[in-house]
């Protein structure tokens, strides 16, 4: 198993837009690794939230990487959009989408790096056909449009069951979990394998953005 340093990525849907970049720089201080912008277009899931333009913004904001979580019903029609605008890695979702080796693809063409997403009930095995061209692999451990929602004990199992079939296919795709990761379970789920984390809420809803950032820097330090 290849050991890769854990990263953090705040989830800026639970920042606060009316000073979006004091709540940045707070999080950028603290130590995060990326931040993870949730593309909702109110069809692929019940919730609307921003578009490339905000990516624009953060470019503005900050140095820290991008990545972009699209929660869209056609990914493909805006993978170019996100890129351009400074996004570094996509996650289009496995759901829905039949032709999902062809969007990972387009990423790549269009000089992204590649993830794909899987929803809670989405099995491991479907992201076999994809390996050869992926970077990033990210599990759902809540359904997907809200932030502030329990993690799904469940998904536990999956992240091992991911991490086994890396090891023994391609160490080099990390595993990122999004939804409800907190200060309470961020070591229980590195332990089951995972190395790139979201959380939104738990971040930028707490009292002191900075501090919280660097208590998660702090335990993925330790692991
Ligand atoms: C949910 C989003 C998550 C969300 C995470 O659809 O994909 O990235 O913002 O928020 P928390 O950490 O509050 O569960
Ligand atoms: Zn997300």
């Amino acid at each position: 198993m290849i050991h890769m340093k854990p990263l953090l990525a705040p989830s800026i849907l639970s920042a606060n837009f009316a000073h979006l970049e004091e709540d940045v720089k707070a999080a950028e201080k603290g130590g995060a690794d990326y931040f993870h912008l949730d593309i909702m277009d109110a069809h692929f899931v019940p919730n609307i939230s921003f578009g490339p333009w905000v990516a624009k913004t953060m470019k503005q904001i900050t140095d820290i990487p991008l990545d972009a979580h699209l929660m869209i019903t056609k990914p493909r029609e805006y993978i170019p959009r996100f890129l351009d605008a400074g996004v570094e890695l996509l996650y289009p979702h496995i759901e829905g989408d039949y032709d999902i080796y062809r969007t990972v693809q387009m990423i790549k063409d269009h000089g992204g790096k590649a993830g794909v997403t899987l929803n809670p009930a989405t099995p491991i095995s479907s992201v076999i056909p994809l390996l050869d061209i992926l970077d990033r692999i990210m599990l759902m451990s809540v359904c997907p449009g809200f932030g502030g929602q329990k993690f799904i004990p469940a998904v536990m199992t999956k992240i091992t069951e991911l991490r086994k079939l890396l090891d023994e296919n391609k160490p080099s795709v990390r595993i990122a979990i999004d939804g409800g990761v907190n200060i309470d379970n961020i070591s229980e789920i590195r332990s089951a394998g995972a190395d790139f984390f979201i959380a939104g809420s738990a971040v930028f809803k707490s009292d002191n953005i900075e501090e919280t950032v660097r208590k998660f820097r702090d335990i993925l330090n330790k692991t």
